[in-house]
């Protein structure tokens, strides 16, 4: 059987190098190391460090890397993967997380099963927030995106990792395998084709992904969403043979029984044909990736709860397909929100935008009091910011700041873009509240004005995920295909503590 992902026994240890008995040890090396550590190396590995840096086959920047084989018979492993990392102010958290995935990465290549990583480059971080990415960087390189070719003969996993380090750094090796594992599971669900992902399908997986102490979750069929008066997620709905759901989960940890709420929205699109606003076959296949931000929101959920993090946490996904169907919503057509708001559909192919209305005001309903969405929602944030960054947007701006500040931390780019009032013009409808596809202009801005008028009053804030969810080229620390962003920025987010607005 083909599995996507293992996650390798993982463990720290205060034991030499040479007395470490592995199938590789990863060393890291900053680009301006001293002359002194290249001698040391020189003396194991009979100079060859030196001449592969005077050739200048290996020059130790970022996640370069070079094997070499001991000749010190004392040592017990006899192979060693240096990994470059640069400049050493640059090496943060998101630089160790990258070497440690890419050294993990070449080391399933070459069937090395059993790895060892020697925590001997600080960089800017403290021991166990290095030790935390390490972990995480190893798990998420863990990771086979060919479980659909019937013959995969080469799928290889690392069975064992061990970190050596000081052995106080046991609980951060352990959030930072939690954290790659939520982060892969994550990705399998994003990287699964729609045939294989209905909405159904999604609202089983992601709840057997969030049943972990501390979670509740209940599903809401159609007939339960029609009751809500969800009249923008039925509408997206009714063009597909399959039926909606609503998945809600609740996390209320015993060290915070009451406060504020955080509420986390993602969009579950399990596939995105544009519907009547039928989009170009070129690409298209790349729309099973449009639930992404449902995905993320669960996958954070989770690991808050693993983390039994003080804070309490809800999470709304709506699940639909979007589906040129006999029975489907027609350009021109007007819903009626669960909020009450009526929109003129001139587009269907801006369907996440009506599914993420009905399901922010259920969020509010619920008693979030601090609501963040997460959404693959245009094509325009990747006009604005590429394949990088992700988008923030958000009211007030304390609230925009602390999510950034925690995408700092975690290692990960968003960029905020404005929500004047001025752009408020677009959504004009001539005979409903407003429209749902208000034109090229700012395309990514007027979407998230959109979701605003039913995010309520409390503190929103919106991340477009539609350029960075989906990785187009494979890179030596991640492969092709969902990338699993965000998870670690709204983590974050609830480690902070929600600030009080
Ligand atoms: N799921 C798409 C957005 C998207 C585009 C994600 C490209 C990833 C890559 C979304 O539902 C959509 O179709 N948006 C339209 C909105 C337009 C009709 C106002 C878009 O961006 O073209
Ligand atoms: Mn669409
Ligand atoms: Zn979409």
């Amino acid at each position: 059987m083909q599995v996507p992902y293992e996650v390798p026994r993982l463990s720290v240890s205060s034991a030499a190098i040479g007395a470490t008995d592995a199938d590789l040890i990863i060393i890291p090396i900053a680009q301006d190391h001293t002359a002194a550590t290249v001698a040391a190396y020189d003396a194991i590995f009979g100079g060859d460090l030196s001449s592969a840096l005077d050739r200048g086959e290996f020059t130790a920047k970022a996640c370069e890397t070079l094997v070499l084989r001991r000749l010190a018979q004392d040592w017990r492993t006899a192979r060693v993967m240096f990994v470059g990392g640069g400049p050493r102010a640059e090496i943060d958290a998101e630089r160790v997380r990258r070497m440690a995935a890419t050294a993990a990465q070449a080391a399933r290549h070459q069937h090395l099963g059993r790895i060892a990583w020697a925590d001997v480059e600080a960089g800017t971080l403290s021991t166990a927030a290095r030790v935390e990415v390490i972990a995480e960087g190893i798990v998420v390189a863990n990771f086979d995106n060919g479980v659909y070719k019937s013959r995969n003969d080469r799928q290889f996993f690392i069975k064992d990792a061990v970190i050596l380090s000081g052995p106080d750094t046991t609980t951060a090796a352990a959030t930072g395998r939690a954290t790659g594992e939520s982060i892969n599971a994550a990705r399998v669900l994003v990287n699964e084709p729609g045939n294989y992902l209905t909405p159904r399908i999604l609202a089983e997986k992601a709840q057997a992904l969030a049943a972990v102490p501390g979670i509740t979750a209940e599903v809401l069929d159609e007939h339960a969403i029609a009751a809500l008066g969800m009249g923008m997620l039925l509408g997206v709905s009714r063009g597909s043979i399959e039926p909606p759901r609503l998945l809600v989960l609740r996390y209320a940890p015993a060290s915070a029984p009451t406060g504020p709420t955080l509420g986390l929205v993602g969009k579950g699109v399990t596939f995105d044909t544009g519907g009547i606003s039928l989009k170009p076959a070129d690409g298209m296949e790349r729309m099973k990736d449009d639930m992404a931000g449902g995905a993320t929101v669960v996958a954070a959920l989770r690991s808050i709860a693993l983390q039994q993090l003080p804070i309490n946490a809800i999470a709304v996904v709506p699940m639909t397909e979007n589906m040129p169907g006999g029975k489907a919503t027609k350009p021109g057509d007007i819903l009626r929100s669960a909020s009450g708001l009526t929109v003129e559909v001139n587009n269907t192919d801006a369907e996440g935008r009506l599914i993420l209305g009905d399901a922010l005001w259920y969020a509010r309903q619920l008693g979030a009091t601090h609501v963040i969405d997460v959404a693959t929602l245009t094509g325009a944030i990747v006009v604005a910011l590429g394949k990088t960054t992700t988008g923030l947007f958000g009211t007030p701006d304390p609230w925009v700041n602390h999510i950034r500040a925690a995408a700092v931390r975690a290692g990960e780019k968003l960029w905020p873009l404005p929500l004047f009032d001025d752009y408020r013009e677009q959504l004009k409808s001539e005979i409903a509240d407003m429209v749902n596809s208000p034109g090229r202009p700012a395309g990514a801005v007027t979407a998230a004005m959109f979701l605003k008028e039913f995010a309520g009053d409390g503190p929103w804030a919106h991340l477009d995920i539609a350029g960075t969810a989906w990785a187009e080229e494979s890179k030596p620390w991640q492969p092709k295909g969902a990338t699993g962003t965000m998870i670690r920025t709204l983590v974050d987010v609830a480690r902070a503590g929600l600030p009080g607005i």
